[in-house]
């Protein structure tokens, strides 16, 4: 098992976000989470990345607790988060806002070759390399908020909601480019409210439903599934 959350709990102040979600994430997995809004989603991805604690339960990532460690430290053990509204510095170029993603490692050549790498994915970011990140337009602008987690040259990737506000041409190019990005061995977790793209890309989800795992299973019966289809595919 690559990630495990076991029971976890996340309050804020006397809010209970999550009550006792249990999730698993396998080496290279593309594992999604749906649900509505206010579900507990993006409480799920910050947990795991650091930026809120349990108050119960317990996180594993590679056979070690992540539930007492900072951000940094998570980053650095491989877990990158693409957060929600793809907040990219707006002042700095393209290429300074990839090499902020970098900034836990040392190797510099390792750090340019992923970076050919991220050109590779994101073709259009290399053309922009020296352009200030509040040129981009919104598409592009998700493309750099994942090159920029890509360049921590993570084990496990957290997508949350990365189609949001974006025309369906692009949402199209940027699902392309996940599924190369796990098929070069990547693990996914993408938070979508976007339940039918999320499905078609996944292979496996977990329905959150006011702080719980409501359903989970292989995304393909999901997708089958009559709660899951009046719920949240609109079928
Ligand atoms: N910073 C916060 N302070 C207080 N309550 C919050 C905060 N962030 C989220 N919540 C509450 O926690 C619950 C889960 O929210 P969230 O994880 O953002 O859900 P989702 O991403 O599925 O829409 C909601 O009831 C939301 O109102
Ligand atoms: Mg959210």
């Amino acid at each position: 098992m690559l990630l495990s959350l076991q029971d976890v709990h996340v309050h804020y102040n006397k809010i209970a976000a999550l009550q006792g979600i249990s999730i698993e994430v396998e080496e290279g997995d593309f594992v999604t989470l749906i649900g509505s809004n206010g579900a507990g989603k993006s409480t799920t991805l910050r947990t795991i990345s650091g930026l809120e604690r349990p108050s119960a339960g317990e996180i594993r990532f590679k056979n070690q607790s992540l539930t007492r460690l900072p951000p940094d430290r998570i980053l650095k053990l491989g877990v990158a988060q693409v957060p929600e509204g793809r907040r990219v510095f707006k002042d700095l170029t393209v290429l300074e806002n990839l090499h902020l993603g970098a900034f836990t490692r040392g190797d510099q050549a390792a750090i340019k070759s992923d970076l050919e790498s991220v050109f590779g994915h994101f073709p259009r970011l290399l053309e922009r390399s020296q352009q200030l990140a509040q040129t981009l337009s919104g598409g592009e602008q998700q493309m750099l908020s994942i090159g920029r987690a890509l360049m921590s040259d993570p084990i496990l990737l957290l997508l949350d909601e990365p189609s949001l506000g974006l025309a369906p041409i692009v949402v199209e190019e940027i699902a392309k480019i996940l599924l190369e990005i796990n098929k070069r061995g990547v693990a996914i977790v993408l938070v979508e409210q976007n339940a039918e793209l999320a499905l078609d890309l996944a292979k496996r989800g977990y329905v959150l439903e006011t702080g719980n795992v409501a359903l989970q299973g292989e995304a393909s019966s999901l997708a089958r599934n009559e709660h899951v289809k009046t719920a949240y595919l609109g079928i």
